[in-house]
C-alpha cells in the first residue's frame, strides 16, 4: 500500500507539473493573488461576504477559476468540507510542485505539517502530539494565567498614560506570542527577533513572495534555534523532542515542525483575541457574563471559534485521483480549497447560523479543521481563549471599542484585525 501511494504520488506530480508547464507554477513569483480566486477570503466585518454564503446555499461545491490551466473549486457546505478533509487517502497536502519546489519529499522547504502527507506527516506529526497532551498543556496552565495578567497590567499602563489604547499591540499579539515562546522553550534573548516574524506571514495581498519569504525567514530562525538546543535541550516542546526523540529527527525537520507551531499558533489566538473582544464588546450581556459566571466561558468560546473562523480555508487539497464531490468531477492536478468559515455558517447544520448566539448547542465546528490534519493546537487555543477572555472582562468590565470603524485585515487566510483601540471606561469611548 504505501507503494502504491508513492507510485499514485509520484503520478500526481508529474501529471500536475507536466499540467502547469516546464517552469511548474511558481506561487511565490506572483505579486498579487487574482481577485477571482481570492473574493472568497473577503469579509464584512464578522462576517464572510454575502456571495459566499449564496454560493453555499446554491453550489456546496462549485469551481472557483480555473488558474493556468489548472482548475480550483471552491467546497463551502459543511458536509462537503467535512467529506474532503477526512478523506486522507484521495487528497494530497503536498503543494511543492506549486511553489516552484521539485518534488523530492527530502528537500521541501516548506516546512510545518499542513503541507506534508503520510508517512512524513504520521512520523512529525507523532513527534509532536505528546507536547500537546491534556497532561503536558496542565504545566502552562499557571504560566498562561500569569502571562494574561501580566499584559493586562501594560494595558491598564499604557491607557493611564494616553487614554486609549490600542489592544493588539498590548494583548491580543504578545499573549499567544508569549504561549508560543514557552512551549517551545526559546530563551529570552530570542524573542525580539523571533516576534519581528510573525506579522505579514498570512497576508496575501502582498501575493506569495511575503508569504513564502516570511516562511523561510522564520524557518530558518527556528532551525539554528534547534541547532543550539541539540547539545543543551532546553525546557520547552524543542528541547524535550531532542531529549526523546532527537536521533529521529533533524534539525531542518524539527526548525519546520517549530516553525509550523509557530505559525499556527501565532496568528489564529492573537486574531481570535481581537476579534472574539470586540465581537464581546458588541454582545455586552456576553462580555458581562463570561466575567461572572465560569459555567458560559467554554461556550462563549466555542461560538466565539464558529462564529469567527479567523482560519478562512484549510490547506488546499490536490486530489490524488479522479473523484466525484458535491456531484463534481475533481481531478488530479486540481486544487480543492475547503472554506471553513463558509462550512461553520451552513443552515444545513443550524438555525440562524449567521447570529453569534452563545445559547446555541455546543456541536462540532469547523474552526480547528478537521481529519487527520486537523489543528494539533486546539486544546492549547481553547485554553488561552478561555483564559484570556474572563480574564479581561473582569479587569475592565467598562471596556469600549474607541473607533467609529476597525481596521480588518484586507485579504488574508487568518483574518484579522491589525488594531483595536478601546477605552477602558465608558463615557470616553467614541462607540
Ligand atoms: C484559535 C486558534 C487556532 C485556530 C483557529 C487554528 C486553526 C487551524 C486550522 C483550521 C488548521 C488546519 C486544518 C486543515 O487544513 O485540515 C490548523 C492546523 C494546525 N494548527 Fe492550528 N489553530 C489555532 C491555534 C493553534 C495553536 C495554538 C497551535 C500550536 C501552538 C496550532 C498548530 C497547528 C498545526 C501544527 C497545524 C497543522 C496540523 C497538521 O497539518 O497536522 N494551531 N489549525
Amino acid at each position: 500500500m504505501p507503494r502504491l501511494t508513492t507510485y499514485l504520488t509520484s503520478q500526481v506530480r508529474r501529471l500536475v507539473m507536466s499540467r502547469v508547464g516546464a517552469q511548474g507554477i511558481d506561487l511565490s513569483k506572483l505579486d498579487k493573488v487574482p481577485d477571482q480566486m481570492a473574493w472568497p477570503l473577503r469579509r464584512e466585518g464578522a462576517d464572510p461576504v454575502p456571495r459566499v454564503g449564496e454560493l453555499r446555499e446554491r453550489a456546496p461545491v462549485a469551481k472557483l477559476t480555473s488558474f493556468f490551466g489548472m482548475n480550483v473549486w471552491l467546497v463551502t457546505g459543511e458536509r462537503e468540507v467535512k467529506q474532503v478533509l477526512a478523506d486522507t487517502s484521495s487528497y494530497s497536502n503536498d503543494i511543492r510542485p506549486f511553489v516552484g519546489r521539485k518534488g523530492s519529499v527530502t528537500d521541501g522547504d516548506i516546512g510545518g505539517l499542513g503541507f506534508t502527507d503520510p508517512p512524513e506527516h504520521t512520523r512529525l506529526r507523532k513527534l509532536l502530539t505528546p507536547e500537546f497532551t491534556m497532561r503536558r498543556l496542565e504545566r502552562l496552565r499557571p504560566k498562561i494565567a500569569e502571562i494574561v495578567e501580566h499584559q493586562l497590567d501594560v494595558v491598564e499602563e499604557q491607557a493611564a498614560a494616553t487614554g486609549a489604547v490600542d489592544l493588539v499591540p498590548s494583548f491580543a499579539f504578545p499573549v499567544p506570542f508569549l504561549v508560543i515562546c514557552e512551549l517551545l522553550g526559546l530563551p529570552d534573548e530570542d524573542r525580539e527577533t523571533f516576534r519581528q516574524l510573525g506579522s505579514a506571514r498570512f497576508d496575501v495581498s502582498y501575493g506569495g513572495q511575503g508569504v513564502f519569504g516570511a516562511v523561510s525567514d522564520s524557518r530558518k530562525f527556528l532551525m539554528e534555534a534547534t541547532r543550539k538546543q541539540r547539545s543543551d535541550p532546553g525546557p520547552g516542546l524543542i528541547g524535550q523532542i531532542i531529549r526523546e526523540h532527537g536521533d529521529e529527527i533533524n534539525d531542518f525537520d524539527l526548525g519546520g515542525l517549530a516553525d509550523g507551531v509557530f505559525t499556527g499558533g501565532l496568528e489564529t489566538s492573537a486574531s481570535m483575541l481581537a476579534l472574539g473582544t470586540a465581537v464581546l464588546l458588541d454582545h455586552r450581556d456576553d462580555y458581562r457574563r463570561v466575567a461572572e459566571d465560569a459555567t458560559v466561558v467554554d461556550r462563549t468560546v466555542e461560538e466565539l471559534l464558529r462564529y469567527l473562523t479567523v482560519v478562512q480555508i484549510a490547506f488546499p487539497r490536490f486530489p490524488r485521483r479522479e473523484l466525484t464531490i458535491g456531484g463534481h468531477t475533481v481531478r488530479p492536478g486540481d486544487v480543492v480549497v475547503c472554506h471553513l468559515a463558509a462550512a461553520n455558517r451552513d443552515s444545513r447544520a443550524g438555525s440562524r447560523m449567521d447570529a453569534f448566539d452563545v445559547t446555541r448547542p455546543v456541536g462540532a465546528h469547523l474552526a480547528f479543521g478537521h481529519g487527520f490534519h486537523r489543528c494539533v493546537g486546539a486544546e492549547l487555543a481553547r485554553m488561552e481563549l478561555r483564559t484570556a477572555f474572563p480574564a479581561l472582562a473582569r479587569r475592565f468590565p467598562d471596556l469600549a471599542v474607541a473607533t467609529d470603524e476597525l481596521d480588518y485585515r484586507r485579504l488574508s487566510i487568518v483574518y484579522g484585525v491589525d488594531s483595536l483601540p478601546v477605552r477602558l471606561a465608558p463615557e470616553a469611548a467614541l462607540r
